[in-house]
């Protein structure tokens, strides 16, 4: 049985005005890549953000390689190796790209030969402002700066965001040659369900702050009334998933 790098179980969070997550379960593997997918407002950036210690959990567990995570503050969770690539991408316009490489947030270490490896089109830009670059660029050094933190897990809110799909497809394999050869985790939210699903070994749908049982990337791919279901939301939408599709959580029991 393998551990989990990341697995989060029955997850209630939320903000000063009360709970959005209401049972959030999932797990991802070292080197797997898991979409995290559903509606706006369906609680995916949440999320992300319990994960990576930045709102209060109400209920429920999150644990690193089998750690729990609850007394961790989010930079302690950094410097265990979760990072966490915001909606916003987390930049600084008024800093140039080889500032943003110089060093990691809260002085983390950051391998800026690693990023611009992965991203050989940040050399040229080096000494640009990030508040000047295009949106591609800005994603590229966002995920640079963070592959650059050697994750063990990796979150990733909408790497998209405002991106033509053409640059999008770009990036999406980068992400996933990265979790292989670095057996990383990596969660990923993602509107681009398509292009999600095309690198994702597995993925959760979810809605109204419940997620779903997990299922194979390529079930999703060629059925998508699952993934519509999600996306309209509603009391019955979890009915609508066909149990046979559904894989065993890491390390729940399958009786033949
Ligand atoms: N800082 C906040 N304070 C209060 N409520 C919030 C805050 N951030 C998000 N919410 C609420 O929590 C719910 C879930 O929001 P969340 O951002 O997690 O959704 P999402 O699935 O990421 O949606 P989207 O696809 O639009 O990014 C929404 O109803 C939202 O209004
Ligand atoms: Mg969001």
């Amino acid at each position: 049985m393998t551990t989990p790098a990341l697995s989060v179980d029955r997850l209630a969070a939320g903000y000063d005005n009360g709970p959005v997550l209401h049972g959030v379960s999932l797990s991802v593997a070292p080197g797997e890549v898991v979409a995290l997918l559903g509606p706006n407002g369906a609680g995916k950036s949440t999320t992300l953000r319990a994960i990576s210690g930045l709102i209060r959990v109400m209920d429920g567990e999150i644990r690193l390689a089998g750690s729990n995570l609850a007394s961790l503050s989010p930079s302690a969770r950094a410097r265990a190796g979760i990072v966490h690539v915001p909606e916003d991408r987390g930049l600084f316009r008024g800093l140039t790209v080889a500032e943003h490489l110089r060093l990691g947030p809260r002085k983390e270490k950051l391998d800026a030969d690693a990023a611009y490896e992965y991203f050989p089109a940040l050399k040229p830009i080096a000494g640009r402002m990030a508040g000047v670059l295009s949106g591609g660029e800005q994603q590229m050094l966002a995920m640079g700066r963070a592959l650059g933190r050697t994750p063990r897990v990796l979150l990733l809110d909408e790497l998209s965001l405002g991106l033509a799909p053409v640059i999008v497809e770009g990036l999406l394999p980068v992400v996933r040659a990265y979790a292989t050869e670095h057996q990383c985790a990596v969660l990923l939210v993602e509107q681009h369900v398509h292009l999600a699903l095309g690198i994702a070994d597995r993925a959760y749908l979810m809605a109204n702050g419940v997620s779903s049982s997990s299922y194979d990337a390529h079930v999703l791919r060629n059925d998508m009334t699952l993934v519509q279901a999600s996306y309209l939301g509603g009391p019955e939408w979890a009915s609508e998933f066909k149990d046979e599709t559904r894989l065993p959580f890491i390390g729940e029991e399958v009786h033949e």
